[in-house]
């Protein structure tokens, strides 16, 4: 595999126990990691790796991805976010309402 240009993390809610119980899951965070393979892949973006986390501890504004190597944070994911996050990868433009 090719390392990956950006890396898109999806927060899961895994605690230490590894029981996925925080606000991102019980919002279908996890649904979400399904969604931006799909659309990556029917955007040909082969650049892009998709992972969920552990609890990102910012759970009343889930649910939270964060990109990377760019630091950006979002909150209140959903899929229409999830495209314009996306758009804001391949047109080099960070999708704007960014976590502070
Ligand atoms: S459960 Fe997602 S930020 Fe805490």
């Amino acid at each position: 595999m090719q390392k990956p240009k950006h890396h898109i993390f999806v927060c899961g809610s895994f605690r230490v126990a590894g029981e996925a119980k925080g606000a991102c899951a019980r919002k279908d965070s996890t649904a979400l990691i399904q969604y931006i393979e799909s659309e990556a892949s029917d955007r040909d973006l082969d650049n892009v790796l998709v992972s969920s986390t552990g609890c990102l501890n910012l759970c009343d504004h889930g649910p939270v991805v964060v990109v990377y190597p760019e630091g950006n944070w979002y909150g209140g994911v959903d899929e229409a976010r999830i495209d314009e996050i996306l758009d804001g990868i391949e047109s080099g433009t960070p999708a704007s309402g960014q976590l502070a």
